[in-house]
């Protein structure tokens, strides 16, 4: 019996070598660390189970038939975050490069499968240099498979992806369809194709971070939701992440405890909307001060920065929220803005996480560039992810809410549970500015002084609809709130909503428009 448990003990020891200590040394020298290194840190201590420890590879093509390394270069299993389940991949950079071959693929599917029959998130730490080439077609086969079950998962689970070393090709594509993609600065590359055919095809001259690291999805691509300086602080912050999500469709995000002290009224906030309408803020400021802790787990974070998406908690309670930003072009909708708004929204729909909206934002932004690129078609995917979002919505009109964006900021109309406007909510067709020079066109070129009647008429204008009481006298704002007060507010109003059941129709699936 003790032949076999050493052999046992034996055979597990060489799994847990990888590629072995050279090539372990290699990534950390890279400034990576080993695959299974990164699960230590990523999971609650001494939670991971591992399973396919000794799967092989079946190739014996260029002499794969000599070399094996139990695990076949990638570690699967399951663990626990904050006491949670979690099962999760990450591959091996020292076996064939974390390179995928049909073994490879098939553990991956295979902890993808049960995370689905059981209800848990799926982790994927990607390092891998993509295809296994000497596999060929049995390789992208094992692709499509994981592209496959990442689909079917979507909306089910919660997929989350850390790019922790190149990432090139179609394997770029299963990362691309799960939730979230965490990258590291300086280590993490996707790509379609990298920067050789680059040059041989467009004769462009990129250097690999250029064309795809961490700082580019971040900034100007939006693949990548979240960048960090390292892999440890990329660790920390996806346990982060997941502290907000439930594990499934049919779970709820959990409810924390709270300092019960915290609800007071925040005076802060009473003063903080200037009392020029066209001077900007930092709605982020306004975000910390409402939300427990000023703990806000921001989501691209430097990808169209005129729009706020992220996580936090209120009353103990998860949260998502999307915000204007009056800080960055005035706040107002984009291309990116509205694509970056409607992914965050489908996904807190998805998942059962109750939306606020700060609302402050003077409309879609015009001219040719927005219009050719298509602000009409990608506009409308945040309209219709907030039409048809069930979950608890909850709005707060800090200042402008003008024209099409008013309708599409989570309004009464399209399903706002609780619509919230401050006393410095103006709720208008547009600013009073261009209103005026339209609908007092003829006055004002005929006044002898059209300086003087543009004041009066603009005067005029910000008196009848530049405050929110015409929408209050609607209904279409439920209550005009004292700014400290929205605190105490919000946290009531989910509290309420925590009962709350909406539902679509039946149908296959909707046609958002991509
Ligand atoms: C087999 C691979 C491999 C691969 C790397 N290795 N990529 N083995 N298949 N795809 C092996 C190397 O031979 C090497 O083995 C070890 O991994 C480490 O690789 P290095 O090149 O030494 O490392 P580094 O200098 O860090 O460069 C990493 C790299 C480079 C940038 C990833 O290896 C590279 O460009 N690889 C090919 C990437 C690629 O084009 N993949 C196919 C993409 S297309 P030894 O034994 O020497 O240590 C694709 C299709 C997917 O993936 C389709 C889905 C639809």
């Amino acid at each position: 019996m003790h032949d076999k448990t050493d052999e046992l003990l034996k055979k597990k020891e060489k799994a847990k070598q990888g590629g072995g200590p050279e090539k372990v040394k290699a990534q950390h020298d890279k400034g990576k660390l080993f695959a299974r290194e990164r699960i230590e840190l990523l999971v609650d201590e001494g939670s991971f189970e591992e399973i396919d420890m000794f799967v092989k590879h079946r190739a014996t093509d260029f002499g794969l038939n000599k070399q094996h390394y139990p695990g076949d270069g990638v570690v699967t299993g399951f663990a626990k975050i904050d006491a949670r389940p979690v099962a999760l991949f990450s591959q091996d950079f020292t076996v064939f490069g974390g390179s995928l071959s049909e073994a490879h693929a098939e553990k991956i599917v295979k902890i993808m499968e049960m995370a689905m029959k059981l209800g848990i998130p799926v982790i994927g730490l990607n390092d891998s240099g993509g295809a296994r080439i000497q596999e060929g077609v049995v390789s992208l086969g094992g692709y499509a498979d994981i592209f496959l079950r990442n689909t079917l998962a979507s909306g089910v689970i919660p997929q989350i992806s850390a790019v922790l070393g190149p990432c090139a090709g179609g394997a770029v594509y299963s990362p691309a369809i799960t939730d979230f993609i965490f990258m590291v600065k300086n280590t993490s590359h996707m790509f379609v194709t990298g920067p050789n055919v680059v040059k041989t095809v467009t004769h462009e001259d990129v250097t690999f971070e250029d064309l795809g690291g961490a700082e580019t999805h971040a900034a100007k691509s939006g693949v990548a939701h979240f960048i960090f300086e390292n892999e440890v602080e990329t660790l920390l912050n996806i346990r982060k992440l997941m502290s907000y999500l439930p594990l499934n469709f049919m779970d709820k995000p959990q409810d924390t405890s709270f300092d019960e002290s915290s609800l007071e009224p925040i005076k802060e906030l009473d003063t903080i909307i200037p009392a020029n309408p066209n001077k900007p803020y930092d709605m982020k400021e306004i975000i910390n001060l409402l939300v427990d802790e000023s703990e806000f787990l921001e989501v691209h974070a430097n990808y169209a920065q005129n729009i706020i998406v992220g996580f936090a908690r209120i009353g103990g309670m998860s949260i998502g929220i999307v915000a204007n930003q009056p800080s960055v072009l005035a706040g107002v909708l984009d291309i990116n803005a509205s694509v970056k708004g409607a992914r965050f929204v489908r996904f807190c729909d998805a998942f059962n996480i109750p939306l606020l909206v700060l609302e402050d934002v003077p409309g879609f932004l015009p001219g040719t560039e927005q219009e050719w690129g298509g602000i009409i078609r990608h506009g409308s995917k945040l309209l219709f992810a907030f039409c048809e979002a069930t979950v608890p919505k909850v709005t707060v009109i800090t200042r402008k809410a003008y024209g099409g964006a008013y309708d599409v900021m989570n309004s009464k109309h399209i399903r706002g549970d609780f619509n919230y406007a401050w006393p410095s909510a103006e709720i208008a067709v547009m600013g009073p500015k261009g209103a005026v020079e339209i609908i007092f066109k003829k006055e004002i070129s005929g006044a002898d002084d059209p300086q003087k009647e543009t004041e009066k008429k603009l005067a005029e204008y910000i008196e009848k609809f530049a405050n929110p009481y015409i929408a209050a006298e609607r209904g279409y704002v439920d209550d005009v709130i004292l700014p400290g007060e929205t605190r105490m507010k919000l946290i009531n109003s989910f509290k309420l909503l925590k009962t709350k059941v909406d539902k679509n129709p039946k149908k296959k699936h909707g046609n958002i428009p991509l």
